[in-house]
C-alpha cells in the first residue's frame, strides 16, 4: 500500500500588508496566530497528515480576511476566527458539511472560468 493523499487541504493565507498600506491585510496583530491554532486543533482531532494545512501568499480576497480555502471543493470561508475553525473542523472537515453561513460572498467568490474560456476571452 502506499502512501495515502491528503483527504484534504487547508490554504491559508499569511500575508501581512506593511503598517498604512491601503490593502486590508489577512494578518493583523489580532488575526495573526489562527494558523497555528488550525494546526494545533487538527493535531488535537489526531488527523493531521490526512487534513494538510498550508501557508500560502495572497488568494486576492483580502477585504473578507481572514481567509482560508478548503479543497476539494473550492470552499473559501471569510471573516475567520478561532470559533469559525472549529465548527468548520467539526462540521466540514469531520462531518463533511460545508458550513455554509461562514463561506465568501457568491459575488466575491463566483464559478470559476475555464483557462480555455479564458484564453477565448483574451483573444488568444
Ligand atoms: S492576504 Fe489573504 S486574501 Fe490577500
Amino acid at each position: 500500500m502506499g502512501i495515502p493523499q491528503p483527504a484534504f487541504y487547508i490554504f491559508k493565507c499569511e500575508q501581512s500588508a506593511p503598517p498604512g498600506m491601503p490593502k486590508p491585510s489577512c494578518v493583523t496583530p489580532q488575526t495573526q496566530d489562527l494558523f497555528q491554532y488550525l494546526a494545533q486543533s487538527l493535531m488535537k482531532q489526531g488527523v493531521m497528515g490526512t487534513v494538510q494545512p498550508i501557508r500560502t501568499s495572497c488568494m486576492n480576497r483580502c477585504q473578507m480576511g481572514p481567509v482560508m480555502l478548503v479543497e476539494p471543493g473550492h470552499t473559501m470561508y471569510a471573516g475567520l476566527t478561532k470559533e469559525k475553525i472549529d465548527r468548520i473542523i467539526e462540521e466540514h472537515i469531520l462531518g463533511g458539511n460545508v458550513v455554509e453561513e461562514y463561506v465568501i460572498d457568491k459575488e466575491m467568490w463566483d464559478e470559476p472560468i475555464s483557462p480555455a474560456d479564458m484564453k477565448k476571452q483574451m483573444g488568444m
